[in-house]
């Protein structure tokens, strides 16, 4: 397993565009993009889910300003899903703020005028066959820039969404994972639209982890970006150490944005159909992947645009320590 850290990175950078409801593995996600060489953040959405989507535009400005990074443009999405009403916010997993009760200094600038899918749609044409999407949140957004422009799925290089659950239980139900289950219909858009998707289910994220030993080095960094992050893990461990039986948390978002970036690659995502669970029973918001006759190795089928992740090359958690405290080995 390659644990080696990442070298400096030469070739001109990627633009991304984050969709997020920002959140604790959200603001690392974030965080995780803007310290990667390899990729430019050129827009965040936000999305109604670990909190509502006008909080989580608040928060993404006042990380994006700790990181010396308020240029970035942050546009508020959508407040409700699809269908129904958001369900409101997680304050125990993710603190009544979002950013686990920490006083992040509130940044200067506000959210632009335009909502996310209107500038994910800008971004899309500025960068035609560029943009990189990320997907951290309820895809609410990303469903309603596909109904407004069919062109869309043309015009963006790739996707990569963070959600669903293939071969482990939900998070949220025994079967759903709380990012697909928060808007369903707009899940099934996101995945029916004509581009190349990467999912990255529960089966990965909660493979991958933060430790407490992680969790101090980032407090103590020299780095106020790093520093918001450790002390904002305090409250995301306590939610996840009954679950793990350490102190600890999964790293859900930061993973989709670490594959994305190219930094931890895939070694098993097959090319599967995808079928989201759109009825109103007990399997709302499954992600039923169909990984027949997988046993051999990773099988994709003809035609297909979507590949599940289910397993992948490195550990995500001493990555992301090293990039947020900027210890990345320089090239030789
Ligand atoms: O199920 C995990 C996902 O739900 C993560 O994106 C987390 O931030 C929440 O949105
Ligand atoms: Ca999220």
């Amino acid at each position: 397993m390659n644990t080696a850290p990442t070298t400096a990175h030469t070739s001109a950078p990627r633009p991304v565009y984050l969709d997020c409801d920002t959140g604790i593995d959200d603001s690392m996600a974030l965080a995780y993009l803007l310290r990667s060489p390899e990729v430019e953040l050129v827009g965040v959405g936000t999305v109604s889910g670990n909190v509502d989507a006008a909080r989580a535009a608040r928060n993404t400005l006042d990380l994006l300003a700790l990181a010396g990074r308020p240029d970035v443009p942050v546009a508020v999405g959508a407040h409700h899903p699809l269908a129904g009403e958001f369900a409101g916010p997680v304050p125990h997993i993710h603190g009544e703020n979002g950013v686990g009760g920490i006083a992040l200094a509130p940044s200067d600038r506000r959210p632009v005028a335009e909502d996310a899918a209107t500038l994910l749609g800008r971004l899309a044409r500025e960068h035609a066959g560029a943009l990189s999407v990320i997907t951290v949140g309820p895809t609410t957004n990303i469903a309603t820039a596909l109904r407004r422009d069919p062109e869309l799925p043309g015009l963006v290089r790739d996707v990569t969404t963070m959600g669903g659950a293939a071969l482990v239980p939900g998070n949220v139900t025994a079967v759903a994972e709380a990012n697909v289950r928060n808007d369903p219909e707009a899940a099934a858009e996101l995945i029916a639209a004509p581009w190349d998707v990467m999912l990255v289910p529960l089966d990965v994220t909660l493979e991958n982890q933060l430790t407490e030993a992680d969790r101090e080095a980032l407090l103590g960094a020299d780095d106020p970006l790093a520093q918001a992050v450790g002390a904002m893990l305090d409250h995301y461990f306590g939610f996840y150490t009954p679950l793990y039986g350490r102190r600890g948390c999964a790293l859900h978002d930061p993973l989709a944005a670490a594959i994305a970036v190219g930094s931890v690659q895939p070694t098993r995502a097959p090319a599967v159909e995808l079928v989201i669970d759109t009825t109103h029973g007990p399997g709302r918001g499954q992600t039923i992947a169909d990984l027949r006759g997988q046993r051999l190795g990773p099988v994709d089928r003809p035609g297909v645009r979507t590949r599940v992740v289910l397993d992948t090359d490195r550990p995500l958690g001493p990555l992301l320590v090293e990039r947020l405290l900027g210890t990345a080995r320089a090239a030789a």
